[in-house]
């Protein structure tokens, strides 16, 4: 298969070589001991380690290897698997998952691919952060998959080259997916729905709001059609201390919240709280020149 990543020195296309990628202009990037390949340039870096830090990413896996997010993953793996075959992708598929955090979301989507595909139309699975420390994380999730340090802002991939694009409750770059995405190609978009994390914000903020709906949405207008909307509501149990505080440094709101409203959330052991997601896909719009 040709390779479908960009050299983010020169764009040029990477080619894979034993340690890593290289372009024809011999801009060489290696590999990582443990697999992913760091394609962020210094120069480009906004702080030291941009993204989630290590005690964010431990608390999200350890919250999300529990199953309190499962359903939102499930509906999500059935949603991508009803939109690549309407793309008819016999000659293979390429999925990236941009944010992709510590690889939750994209390993427990390439299980469910697994089953009923086949075996000559496989799917090349990609995963990109801005933060090394969720990039290292995720290649422990599956080291059969390409993961890259990288900004959504600036993705190394060639122009129309995939088919889906995945965005779970991270940062988006409405133009640069547009960049990326195949002309039948979909964004696959997760963002809390209006009551998401209720309960625990009722806790933390003295007047609660419910969400509203996330402003990418107008400019996403202007690139994609809307093709569907589904929203996932249920609610979480959580009996644990650790298991609230992880969900808290899982959240923005860990940043958001002052010295004493943490101290009022450590002292929880039960919290009862909604879980409201929203998945929309949208379909690339073909711009005739
Ligand atoms: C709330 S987390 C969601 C992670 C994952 N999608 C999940 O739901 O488990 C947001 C992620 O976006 C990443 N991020 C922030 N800015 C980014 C950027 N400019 N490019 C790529 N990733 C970024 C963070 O490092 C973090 O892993
Ligand atoms: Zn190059």
């Amino acid at each position: 298969m040709t390779s479908i990543l960009q050299c983010p020195v020169c764009r040029l296309t990477l080619q894979r070589t034993t340690a890593g990628y290289q372009c024809a202009a011999k801009h060489n990037f290696d590999a990582a001991r443990q697999g992913y390949v760091n394609l962020v340039l210094a120069h480009k870096k906004h702080s030291k380690e941009p993204g989630d830090d290590p005690e964010m990413i431990q608390s999200r896996r350890r919250f999300l290897n529990l199953g309190y997010y499962d359903q939102v993953s499930d509906r999500l793996n059935e949603t991508v698997c009803a939109a690549l075959p309407a793309m008819g992708c016999s000659s293979g598929s390429s999925v990236l998952d941009a944010g992709c955090g510590e690889g939750f979301y994209l390993q427990r989507l390439k299980s469910a691919l697994a089953y009923g595909r086949e075996a000559h139309s496989p799917i090349l699975f990609h995963g990109v952060d801005v933060s090394k420390f969720a990039v290292r994380q995720a290649t422990h999730r599956d080291r059969g998959m390409d993961w890259f340090v990288a900004s959504i802002n600036d993705l190394p991939f060639i122009d129309s080259s995939l088919d889906i694009v995945l965005n779970i409750f991270s940062p988006a770059n409405i133009a640069e997916f547009a960049r990326i995405l195949k002309p039948s190609g979909s964004l696959v978009f997760v963002s809390p729905g209006p009551r998401h994390l209720y309960g625990l914000r009722e806790v933390i903020y003295p007047v609660t709001r419910e969400h509203e709906e996330p402003t990418i949405l107008k400019k996403a207008e202007e690139l994609f059609a809307l093709s569907s909307v589904d929203r996932i509501t249920y609610q979480l149990e959580l009996n644990s201390n650790q298991v609230i505080m992880d969900l808290l440094a899982m959240t923005p709101y860990f940043w958001n919240i002052n010295r004493e409203t943490k101290v009022k959330v450590a002292a929880l052991d039960h919290l009862a709280l909604d879980v409201d997601v929203e998945i929309r896909v949208f379909n690339k719009k073909v711009v005739k020149l």
